[in-house]
């Protein structure tokens, strides 16, 4: 199974996550891990799974987005040029590969914080990708630093070995002859 892992971040929580996905990932098969800017599309060839991430950050209406990620909050912004989202809308529709989503963000009531992973995951959903698992997040501390909190790595592990083993049933090795 070939897995691509495409993440957004400012403060290394997404890439840290991104990398013990990509860990769990070799275990299946060759792998392509990277942000945003660095994977263009035309990487996707080929691709039997695809995983998805960034930090939520919730827009402020004075300012307008912080980040492209803010984008990820509300189902009803505009995806800004240069971040996951608008990468998501360049994707073909009804790609041949299967999906999850993953954000990180600050503790709390998911209503509350809000969550970028659900809105990857919807707008992988529209181009008619089939998402293996529901969107997750991994939480890090408040403050100017976001550090991921104990344990946040640990539970990654242990979220992508399922997400994984649902992938491959999705797309089961081919086997030659
Ligand atoms: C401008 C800004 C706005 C943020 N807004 C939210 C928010 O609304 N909800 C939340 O849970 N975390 C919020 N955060 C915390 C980020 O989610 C956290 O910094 C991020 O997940 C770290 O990921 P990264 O290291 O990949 O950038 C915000 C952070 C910044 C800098």
């Amino acid at each position: 199974m070939r897995t691509a892992i495409v993440y957004e971040g400012n403060q290394g929580g997404s890439a840290a996550i991104a990398r013990v996905i990509a860990a769990e990932a070799a275990g299946h098969g060759p792998v392509i891990v990277g942000e945003v800017g660095e994977v263009p599309i035309s990487e996707l060839e080929g691709v039997d799974f695809l995983v998805v991430g960034g930090p939520t950050h919730r827009p402020d209406p004075a300012e307008g987005p912080r980040s492209p990620a803010a984008a990820h909050v509300l189902r009803e912004s505009q995806p800004t040029a240069n971040g996951v989202r608008h990468w998501l809308e360049r994707v073909p529709a009804r790609p041949g590969f299967s999906a999850a989503t993953f954000d990180t963000r600050e503790p709390g009531l998911r209503v509350l914080t809000g969550t970028a992973a659900l809105g990857l995951y919807r707008a992988l959903r529209r181009r008619g990708c089939h998402l293996v698992t529901r969107p997750a997040s991994f939480l890090v501390g408040p403050g100017p630093e976001g550090e991921l909190l104990d344990g946040e790595r640990e539970r990654a592990t242990l979220w992508a070995a399922a997400v994984f083993r649902r992938a491959e049933h999705h797309h089961p090795v081919r086997v030659a002859g």
